[in-house]
């Protein structure tokens, strides 16, 4: 029998006890849930409960047969083990002893592929799996995260109130909602893990105009973000950039933000985002401009011999400029917020997309409801993404909305100043200056693409369709330059 701090079996129970398996049993056990816990090494387990008896009721086990029989039925076993091999063998073990009606769920990073393999194999066996994003880092683990669950709607029936108990509440409503069928969940959080990477890297572009074009210190900026993040770009991000920027390094006396290496890691999800936005064809031209600055700022090779090794044509400095500060910050301000308008609604085109693909159904005014609290890209403005799709749920960009439209009025001006500010100072923007491509590639009236379908007809006979009439037709390049429908 499990040795127990409570008689009763439990409601929940969490396989994996490293930081974020542990902060999110201690958040179930907070919230009143009897919590079943277990972990392939027991020190991680004993070191729980001995720790944290205090936060609730705990039922610990060394097996996982022990573990499995400590459970309510229908059973629910939140995965939180390494990603991969890791998460296929424990889902193993739990299928194993569980019975029919059981739910496993996964909690960890998975890539929604794998998800949807894995609950194909689980239904198989009668069991229910639920792929689920969580966000927020330990923190949110602990306090309330966003939670993004996917699997079959029965399961989410068992699951909604155990995970309502635990999650961030924003305005009376938990941040959790079934999201859709099988891998719709982890696909969603993959999505809001490449809009935080846009997200950061604005916020970034932002600090170097601020920094490097005019030439103000971290504190300054820190106070500069701090006033942001009581307007439209209130949020959690903005919020730790300026504590982050007002750190002083305790060594060296110097910002903390001088002396961190400036070569950004990532562990893959934003990546992800990019590669599944290829294949669905999807423009997420912020997030990938985000992702490949990261990986540009890594190669310090590369940007070592290119560092005062390349022509930079002729540069202005701030002052040859004769640009006043204050307003300079203020279009920066307006340049950020608008990119980072096209960033979200690239995001929530990727997700829409996904869904179509995989038929999930999923509903994108949910996404803004329940990334409003607990997870990283938390923020005001995901109120007014909300009222977009309450307003208009077939909206066909975020960008059309008329609250965005009406906000795109007054950025727009600021946004291509800053773009040639950019420019003109020799400063990176690549999610500033992309985004503003993509803005005005999409409000076009003309593309290029017809260039480019013209000369794929020219050297490959890949043929074009016309404005005028219907069909499908090729110029005869190398005879006399007629034109037949093909
Ligand atoms: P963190 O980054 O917070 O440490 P992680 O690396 O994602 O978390 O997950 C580590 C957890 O996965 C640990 O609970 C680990 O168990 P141990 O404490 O016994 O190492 C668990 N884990 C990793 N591989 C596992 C496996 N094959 N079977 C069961 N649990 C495994």
């Amino acid at each position: 029998m499990p040795m127990s701090t409570e008689t009763s079996l439990a409601q929940i129970g969490v396989v994996g006890l490293a930081v974020m398996g542990s902060n999110l049993a201690r958040n179930f056990a907070r919230n009143g849930n009897t919590v079943a816990v277990y972990n392939r090494s027991t020190d991680k387990t004993d070191k729980l409960i001995s720790d944290y008896a205090t936060d609730g009721n705990f039922i610990p086990s060394k097996t996982i047969e022990d573990f499995v029989a400590s459970l309510e039925k229908p059973r629910r076993a939140i995965i939180m083990v390494q990603a991969g091999h890791a998460t296929d063998a424990v889902i193993n073990q739990l299928a194993e002893v569980m019975e029919e009606g059981d739910i496993i769920i996964d909690g960890g990073n998975a890539l929604y592929t794998d998800t949807v393999r894995r609950e194909r194999e689980i239904a198989a066996r009668g069991l229910h799996f639920v792929g689920a994003g969580i966000s927020g880092g330990e923190e949110g683990a602990l306090n309330g995260p966003s939670i993004m669950p996917g699997g079959p709607k029965e399961s989410w029936d068992a699951l909604g109130p155990l995970l309502e108990s635990i999650a961030a509440v924003v305005d009376g409503t938990p941040c959790v909602t079934h999201i859709g069928p099988d891998g719709a969940g982890h696909f969603v959080k993959m999505v809001h893990n490449g809009i935080e990477y846009a997200d950061m890297q604005v916020i970034g572009e932002a600090y170097q105009l601020l920094r490097f074009g005019a030439d103000m210190s971290p504190a300054e900026i820190a106070d500069v973000f701090a006033e942001w993040n009581k307007g439209d770009l209130d949020s959690y991000l903005i919020e730790i950039t300026a504590e982050v920027l007002r750190q002083v390094d305790a060594e060296t006396g110097k910002p903390l933000v001088d002396v961190i290496l400036d070569a950004a890691g990532q562990k893959g999800t934003g990546r992800w985002t990019v590669k599944e936005a290829l294949d669905l064809g999807v423009p997420t031209t912020a997030i990938g401009e985000a992702v490949f600055a990261r990986a540009l700022s890594s190669s310090l090779g590369q940007r070592a011999a290119a560092q005062g090794n390349l022509p930079t044509g002729s540069l202005k400095t701030f002052g040859e400029l004769g640009l006043d500060k204050a307003e300079f910050i203020e279009d920066v301000r307006r340049a950020l917020y608008a990119s980072k308008l096209v960033a979200y609604s690239q995001g929530f085109d990727e997700i829409k997309a996904g869904s179509d693909e995989h038929q999930w159904d999923v509903d994108p005014r949910d996404l803004a409801t329940i990334w409003r609290g607990g997870c990283i890209i938390r923020a005001k403005f995901l109120n007014r993404i909300v009222e977009a799709y309450d307003n208009n749920a077939e909206l066909p960009s975020l960008l059309l909305d008329p609250y965005f439209k009406g906000e795109l009025e007054g950025l727009i001006d600021p946004w291509r100043k800053v773009v040639i500010y950019a420019t003109q100072l020799g400063l990176p923007a690549p999610v500033f200056t992309s985004s503003l491509s993509y803005y005005d590639s999409l409000r076009a009236e003309r593309l290029p693409a017809a260039i480019i379908q013209g000369q794929r007809d020219f050297f490959g006979a890949h043929t074009y369709q016309r404005i005028d009439k219907e069909g499908t037709f090729h110029t005869l390049w190398s005879g006399d330059r007629s034109e037949i429908e093909s």
